[in-house]
């Protein structure tokens, strides 16, 4: 069925008002990998990651995600992605668990572990605590944990870490190791500072101006050379 990639973007174009903000993009994330898609403030990265989710239409060129065509396939490759995009909001009166609740019925999703979510994403403890009163970290393991709670092997994550602190950065980067390794899934991780994503990220694809200008694989780097 799959050919070991997770997303394929094969000469990917996005048009607005006239003007080409994503070029050519060719994008490659091997599954059961971490990608940190490392891009300035307006080179594209949320733009390239609404196309894969399907948010917005490419003007030309070609996705697969997990083997399938974007197009034909939309519904078998949604009920496979989870993703956060830009900051995600939550219905702030209400628990961590009663925001799954509502998210849960409104995706029409059955049988699904909201406490063992919440415990795999270190929420287990705040009860009846209304989001309003969550730090930020806390607000992205939530966004996070909705995102995986109905078991994708795809998870798109844009800007994540924005605005974590060190602890928050390290306490991420151990969830997001632990998805990939105990629950087979793929990250797909955006930021625009290389340092918050290089000791995540097994591969690190750089986006300048919409156009992928470098896919490094850090792991094949740390290998030769050795490293942590
Ligand atoms: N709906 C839109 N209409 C017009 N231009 C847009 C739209 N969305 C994005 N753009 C433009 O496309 C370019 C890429 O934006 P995008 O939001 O994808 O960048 P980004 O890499 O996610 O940036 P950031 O780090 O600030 O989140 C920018 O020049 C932006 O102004
Ligand atoms: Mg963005």
């Amino acid at each position: 069925m799959t050919n070991g990639l997770a997303v394929k973007t094969i000469d990917l174009v996005k048009t607005f008002d006239g003007k080409e903000v994503i070029k050519n993009c060719n994008m490659t994330v091997h599954k059961g990998s971490i990608y940190g898609f490392l891009g300035a403030n307006g080179a594209g990265k949320t733009t390239v990651f609404k196309m894969l989710i399907g948010l917005l239409i490419p003007n030309a060129g070609n996705i697969e995600i997990l083997g399938l065509n974007r197009v034909d396939k939309e519904n078998e490759i949604l009920k496979n992605i989870g993703s956060i995009i830009e900051t995600p909001m939550f219905y702030e009166h209400l628990s961590a668990r009663e925001n799954l609740e509502i998210h849960l019925s409104y995706m029409g999703i059955l049988n699904s572990n909201i406490e063992g979510t919440l415990e795999m994403v270190g929420l287990k403890g705040t009860g009846k605590q209304p989001v309003s009163k969550f730090s930020l970290g806390m607000r992205q393991r939530l966004g996070i944990a909705r995102a995986i709670i109905h078991n994708p092997q795809l998870l798109i994550l844009d800007e994540p870490i924005n605005g974590l602190d060190p602890v928050g950065i390290r306490q991420m980067r151990e969830l997001f190791l632990e998805l990939v390794k105990n629950h087979d899934m793929t990250i797909l991780i955006s930021s625009h500072i290389l340092s918050e994503i290089e000791h995540i990220a097994d591969t690190i694809g750089v986006i300048v101006d919409g156009q992928i200008l470098e896919e490094v694989s850090l792991s094949s780097i740390k290998d030769k050379f050795l490293m942590d």
